[in-house]
């Protein structure tokens, strides 16, 4: 480890059953002799509560706290985290266990960081058993009061679902067709809510023992089961697992959006890249190898999104057990003649003289709203289209932006928007009236806002805003939309730019009737002719544009260009093709983040010079010479 440059260690994730090997008996020697030895070597732990996977012994002896899916099936102990979130059994067992584990090393030396559970969600998001069913109907009653509340909430009297007493409400378990869809969506708040509560017993256990060692549990990118945003308010520090897959010619992207996303949810805090592999994992169908050098391009990008630490998932590759083939720090083989093995040694060495990079910030003039209850809503079935999801859509907005180096943030639509010089909403579909507020008085106090179709279309009991689509946001956006026109796979639809430039869409057409929008593009061609397709409304001192359509990724790129210039927002630096740039920053003094994702060299222009504190050469201003997955952390000119 030392040799590698290792000084954080994730111990005892999945070790359950070797601390507690029956109940209430404890074997922490073997515990206590890694921890010592770790720290004799100058390495500190973030050490986990072992609860993600709780022992055989338990489910054994109560079944019951054993999850249920959707079809009513038990999923059994021997893979992990076979446990139901709402099961009193499960929570008792973990926090006792953390509170041994709180006692016994709250003051160990070693010890920097607390790992609650693992990637909770993971595997098992929710849980459809009768305790779950219980524990359901009291988070309903604290929410709605009254049953006629829930009733009026869940829009009962359509499909004869009206509701006489509580204990008729179930988990939208297997139903002959789609369960009520307000009854869906809060049985996804629901589920989120009780693992955070999970979370939180033992997140407060620890607080108890030790109230100044940071408490953090890794998070998985865009993982839809859990709201992160409610998540991240009760960490410490935001953690990331990132397995980007090689064979995606876009992971790059990905992974920038995902470094992005934690950045935003810890509030710009530095995070920690939790966990990545280094070079394969072992769970997808054909698990392609890292190319040499993408893994350490791959962890300085994480680092230029905000990360202060770079950590893997795992030291050594194991023997025995699921994993054996998901690749390690340390693989099976002699280490003399691994290039991984080479490649992660060097990694650690040029990490460590990145010092100057810790605890310096990210600038970023562009916020994309994001929210995940609405992400919930506009997945669930029966739409005009379900070929719209969330996470393909926000990439539409976001590539253009990763290929021209202009940052930005995820925010929620509720938050304080007014530091961005530019705001895009790709389908907002679910707003209340706060977020609805929000977003108008940022662009009625001079903010530049783009917003995608199918946005702004039901409230936050999933009930459409009356009044013409988009209803709540009609106004800021000078229009209605008179009918919402969906297209087939494969079917497109033309679309002519005012300034004379050709494109198309696909996915979506709609009928746009403006009131005050001006049109910038139009549909060409079939019944939609020269109909609004682009719009651009003046709002108090801001401006909001419209997008009625998917367009190319060639019109997309066009259109945000001129919209980000006109909003006074421009790239970090002009950059050639397949290079990221990011800055980050300490006061006035910044540090510049070279990225290659191209298998070959590219030249590129730097105004500056400075040092490259990869590897303490001296850069000077003019043409900066990145090799094939290259990287460069240049401290500019101090
Ligand atoms: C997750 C888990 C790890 C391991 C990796 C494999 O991130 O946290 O325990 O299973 O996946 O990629």
């Amino acid at each position: 480890m030392q040799e590698a440059g290792v000084n954080l260690v994730s111990l005892a994730i999945f070790s359950w059953s070797r601390i507690e090997p029956a109940a209430a008996t404890y074997d922490f020697a073997w515990l206590d002799r890694i921890m010592d030895l770790l720290h004799s070597g100058g390495i500190a732990v973030d050490l986990a509560t072992a609860t993600a996977s709780p022992p055989p012994w338990l489910s054994h002896r109560h079944p019951e706290m054993l999850p249920i899916t959707i079809d009513g099936v038990r999923l059994w102990h021997g893979a992990r985290q076979h446990y139901c979130p709402s099961s009193p059994v499960y929570r008792d067992a973990a926090r006792h266990l953390v509170e041994q584990m709180a006692t016994r090393y709250a003051s160990h030396p070693a010890l920097a960081m607390w790992h609650v559970g693992n990637e909770f969600g993971c595997h098992v998001p929710a849980c459809y058993c009768d305790v779950s069913a219980n524990a359901f109907r009291k988070w309903l009653q604290e929410r709605y009061g009254a049953i006629e509340d829930l009733n009026r909430a869940w829009g009962t009297d359509f499909w004869s679902q009206r509701y006489s007493k509580w204990d008729e409400v179930l988990p939208p378990r297997r139903t002959p067709t789609w369960p009520n869809p307000s009854q869906q969506l809060d049985f996804m708040r629901f589920s989120s809510d009780e693992l955070l509560a999970c979370y939180e017993i033992e997140h407060d256990v620890l607080k108890e023992h030790s109230p100044g060692v940071p408490v953090t549990t890794n998070f998985m990118r865009f993982f839809k089961p859990l709201d992160y945003w409610k998540w991240a308010e009760r960490e410490d520090i935001v953690t990331d697992d990132v397995y980007q897959d090689p064979s995606d010619p876009e992971a790059g992207m990905r992974s920038a959006m995902a470094g992005d996303l934690m950045r935003s949810l810890g509030r710009g805090r530095p995070w920690v890249l939790m966990e990545q592999t280094s070079s394969r994992v072992n769970w997808r169908e054909v698990n392609v190898a890292k190319a040499p050098g993408q893994m350490r391009l791959w962890s300085f990008q994480a680092v230029a999104r905000g990360a202060d630490g770079v950590m893997f998932f795992q030291w050594r590759q194991s023997r025995a057990g699921a994993e054996k083939f998901h690749s390690a720090m340390v693989p099976h083989g002699p280490v003399s003649s691994s290039p991984v093995w080479k490649e992660v040694k060097q990694l650690g060495q040029e990490l460590r003289g990145l010092d100057a990079v810790c605890g310096s910030r990210v600038k970023a003039d562009v916020a994309i709203v994001f929210d995940w209850e609405s992400w919930w809503a506009l997945e669930l079935p029966s739409k005009p289209s379900i070929r719209i999801r969330q996470e393909a859509q926000l990439e539409e907005y976001y590539r253009p932006l990763f290929a021209a180096n202009v940052v930005a943030d995820f925010a929620r639509p509720t938050d304080d928007l007014s530091g961005y010089r530019l705001v895009l909403v790709p389908n907002l579909y679910l707003v209340d009236d706060e977020g609805a507020a929000g977003l108008t008085s940022y662009v009625r106090n001079g903010g530049t806002l783009v917003m995608s179709f199918f946005s702004g279309v039901v409230d936050q009991f999933e009930h459409i805003h009356l009044g013409g689509h988009p209803a709540p946001f009609a106004d800021i956006l000078g229009l209605r939309v008179a009918d919402w026109l969906p297209l087939a796979d494969g079917e497109h639809v033309d679309v002519a730019f005012a300034d004379g430039a050709k494109g198309h869409g696909d996915l979506w057409s709609e009928i746009i009737e403006t009131s005050g929008a001006r049109s910038l593009a139009s549909f060409a061609g079939g019944h939609l002719d020269k109909r609004a397709a682009v719009t651009k409304h003046e709002f108090g001192s801001g401006a909001a544009y419209y997008v009625g359509t998917r367009l190319d990724r060639a019109s997309m790129a066009r259109f945000l260009h001129s919209v980000w210039t006109d909003a006074g927002v421009s790239p970090e630096l002009e950059a050639p093709s397949g290079v990221e740039v990011m800055r980050r920053s300490v006061g006035h003094r910044s540090i510049l983040f070279l990225l290659n994702h191209r298998d070959r060299a590219v030249d590129v222009p730097l105004a500056q010079a400075g040092t490259n504190l990869v590897d303490g050469s001296q850069v000077h201003a003019g043409l900066f010479r990145l090799g094939p997955y290259g990287a460069a952390v240049i401290r500019e000119g101090w």
